[in-house]
């Protein structure tokens, strides 16, 4: 099967959703966890530094927080959004991005080669970007909680890490960051609220996300349908998010 991000970058022209482009209302009972993980990683920035963007899409983000670096590297397992990135850096001319396809288990790049490591929503190699990392360099993630989407994916059945719930990801992570060399700094989570004001706006969002990777608008009508039903209110239709941020240093 075509890799999942493969057919969404064919279809929306880019890793749409990484913006949000379906304008859901956001209620955050603290911060928004995304401006928590920006506002770190851009603490931590520097011109004379070298940074890893591990799982980079199209490089939305790293052409976002460039001028704070000398050199940003995307790095993406999907050619499509390689390809997408590598075009948008010759119209937006921005020379210290670079991209390259590369899994992020097997990185080309060798043993401390980047001050910074991070990953906004990819995937959890920690090894691996450990090696990659200088001595007392930073790796900061932002990534999706065990609570994310939970009453969704149980009214469809299955979902992305279906069923781990019970298992706070949090812990575990801080346990393999400590167990593999690196000194955590700051991990928290982050629960908050996304509201849709129609079941259409749901149903694009649904197709631009891994929340399911198989999602089919015809075939997932009636279980959509019955979620919106159940979680509609006042000021949409709800869907509680989960985010957890880190910051550890080799
Ligand atoms: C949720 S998207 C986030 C994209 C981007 N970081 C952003 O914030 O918009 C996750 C990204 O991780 C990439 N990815 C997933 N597994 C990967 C792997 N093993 N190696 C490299 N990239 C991977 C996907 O292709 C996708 O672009």
């Amino acid at each position: 099967m075509e890799n999942f991000y493969d057919r969404v970058a064919k279809k929306f022209g880019g890793y749409a959703f990484g913006s949000s482009k379906t304008k859901a209302k956001k209620e955050y009972p603290s911060q928004d966890p995304e401006e928590v993980f920006k506002t770190k990683l851009v603490d931590l920035a520097g011109k004379d530094k070298k940074a890893l963007d591990i799982g980079c899409g199209d490089g939305k983000f790293a052409f976002e927080i460039a001028a704070n670096f000398g050199h940003i590297q995307g790095i993406d397992n999907s050619v499509e959004l390689i390809k997408i990135a590598l075009t948008k850096k010759n119209t937006l001319e921005v020379d210290n991005v670079d991209f390259k396809i590369e899994d992020a288990s097997t990185i080309s790049f060798s043993d401390g080669s980047f001050d910074i490591a991070f990953c906004r929503r990819g995937p959890g190699f920690y090894k691996e970007y450990y090696r990659v990392l200088k001595n007392a360099g930073y790796y900061l993630e932002i990534g999706i909680g065990e609570q994310d989407c939970v009453d969704v994916k149980k009214m469809f059945g299955r979902g992305q890490n279906y069923g781990e719930w019970d298992s706070p990801r949090l812990l575990k992570d801080k346990d393999q960051f400590v167990r593999i060399g690196f000194k955590v700094i700051f991990a928290e989570d982050f629960i908050y609220n996304e509201y849709y004001d129609s079941i259409e706006a749901l149903n694009d969002f649904l197709q631009g996300v891994p929340i399911f990777e198989d999602f089919d608008s015809e075939k997932d009508k009636s279980n959509l349908e019955s979620y919106c039903k159940r979680f509609e209110g006042k000021k949409g239709i709800l869907l509680p998010r989960h985010r957890v941020v880190y910051v550890v240093q080799k």
